[in-house]
């Protein structure tokens, strides 16, 4: 999967499949492990476009399903979008009116790379701290989040802020993410706000 024709192999198997990208197989694997969303949750992808993740979350539950991106996510049957900044508060409002009651946080939301490593590193961790702000906002009691981070100096501090917040809190990096990448996941389950 770390070479370039390992690749080209999962994002062909990717679009055979009818998913958007190949972000996809990182959530079904995480789901798979984790058990995130249940039948009934309402959830929240914050940074979902294009929208393969929520390909994936429209199929796991029969809530309510919302995406949240900068950029505008293409339409998918049962999901509801809104195209806005995670980091605004109003944003954070629209969500609660259209959705009463949230049952899970999914972010896989990431800045623009400027292609300094720490750099990139330090406002990706920044964004995952906006995220944890929006789950705390927004998630009922007995809630999952997940979002997504990268090994370095300030992930500590986002690790330690989000147990704070919940009873169960583990890291996880996908088979999915590309090798040499210090991508990692942040599984947290049942917000005790
Ligand atoms: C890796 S992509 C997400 C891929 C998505 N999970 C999927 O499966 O299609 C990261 C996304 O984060 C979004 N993003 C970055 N900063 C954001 C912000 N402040 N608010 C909302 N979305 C943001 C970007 O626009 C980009 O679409």
């Amino acid at each position: 999967m770390g070479s370039q024709w390992g690749r080209d192999k999962v994002h062909i198997k990717a679009k055979s499949e009818g998913y958007r990208s190949r972000a996809s197989y990182k959530l079904i694997e995480i789901q798979r492990r984790f058990g995130i969303i249940r039948r009934s949750d309402n959830v929240i992808d914050l940074g979902a476009a294009p929208g393969s993740w929520l390909q994936v979350i429209r199929t796991l539950t029969d809530g309510r399903v919302l995406g949240v991106d900068l950029s505008i996510i293409p339409p998918i049957d049962g999901v509801e979008t809104i195209e806005g900044d995670l980091t605004d508060p109003q944003i954070h409002t629209r969500v609660k009116e259209m959705l009463r009651i949230v049952n899970v946080v999914v972010s896989d939301a990431s800045p623009k790379l400027s292609g300094q490593r720490s750099y990139d590193q330090a406002r990706a961790i920044a964004l995952g701290e906006e995220a944890l702000t929006f789950a705390c906002n927004v998630l009922k009691p007995g809630g999952n989040f997940v979002v997504k981070s990268f090994q370095g100096t300030d992930f500590s501090k986002l690790f330690n802020e989000t147990k704070q917040h919940f009873f169960s809190v583990k890291t996880y990096v996908t088979k999915a993410t590309r090798k040499g990448s210090t991508e990692l996941y942040i599984i947290a389950k049942n917000f005790v706000a």
